[in-house]
């Protein structure tokens, strides 16, 4: 458990004096809502699945319907559940600060239901689909068949990015330039596994931003931070934006 007394207090000045503060999460934010993180062994059905392995425009492609399952399962997972108070937390920091970008890695919707605007979807949005041929966005029901696009016959896919696709250019360009621009950047809940979002807190670094990591297993990039804060996001955000408010 995370007690305040770990709340670095040069941290909360630089929230307390920052005119634009970044931050970037991934599936450890939502891990309290009881949304399974990535790299966590699968449950029920998909134990016998690694998530990495089925999140690849392959893996569809060699077995559409498995994939739309399990996406669609993931759907209902992320519509079952609430944010918890580290997503709450995150809405109020961006009315206290002067500006915020919120970018996620998470496609769960969460940080919107719990108030946060223009959160910037770097790997999409699982409850948008599209179609595999055409790209376009397309509204598909809950069957767990694969439907095809009305427009072109093709079939549909969930609106993620998977390994190996490009993120989204807008998303990429705006996080890039809330990257440069902040003065604080806080990493949450994230393994920084993945790049191109692994590389947002360098750029940060970079430009001169104090940068923090928030995560209860301290990541290898965390060394190179500023702060890494050994707690829960549910936990430890609550206490931080408190004090930032003060
Ligand atoms: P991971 O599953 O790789 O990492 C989750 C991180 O959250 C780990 O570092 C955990 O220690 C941490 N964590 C767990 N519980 C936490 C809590 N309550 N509070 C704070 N942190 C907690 O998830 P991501 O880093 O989001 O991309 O994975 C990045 C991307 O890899 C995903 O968006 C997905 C995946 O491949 C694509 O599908 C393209």
């Amino acid at each position: 458990m995370t007690t305040t007394s770990d709340i670095p207090e040069p941290l909360i000045a630089a929230l307390r004096d920052a005119r634009h503060v970044c931050v970037v999460t991934g599936a450890g934010v939502s891990a309290e809502s009881g949304v399974p993180t990535f790299r966590e062994a699968q449950v029920g059905l998909w134990a016998k699945y690694r998530a990495e392995d089925l999140a690849t425009p392959e893996a569809f492609m060699a077995d559409p319907e498995l994939i739309w399952r399990w996406y669609r399962w993931r759907r209902d997972v992320a519509n079952e559940v609430e944010p918890n108070p580290g997503h709450y937390a995150l809405a109020r920091l961006a009315g206290i600060v002067p500006r915020l970008t919120l970018v996620t890695q998470n496609v769960d919707n969460l940080h919107q239901r719990a108030g946060s605007r223009n959160v910037i979807e770097f790997h999409g949005n699982i409850f948008v689909d599209r179609c595999f041929a055409d790209g376009t966005e397309q509204t598909a029901d809950d069957s767990l068949d694969v439907p095809v696009c009305p427009d072109c016959g093709g079939p549909l896919r969930p609106g993620v990015v998977w390994f190996g696709e490009a993120i989204p250019e807008d998303a990429l360009n705006a996080s890039w330039a809330a990257a440069i621009d902040c003065d604080v950047f806080l990493s949450v809940g994230t393994s920084s596994l993945v790049y191109p979002a692994a590389g947002l807190a360098d750029v940060a670094q970079q430009n001169g931003a104090v940068v923090a990591e928030v995560n209860p297993n301290p990541t290898a990039l965390a060394t190179g931070f500023d702060f890494a804060i050994g707690g829960t996001s549910g936990v430890v955000l609550p206490e931080l934006v408190d004090f930032v408010s003060l």
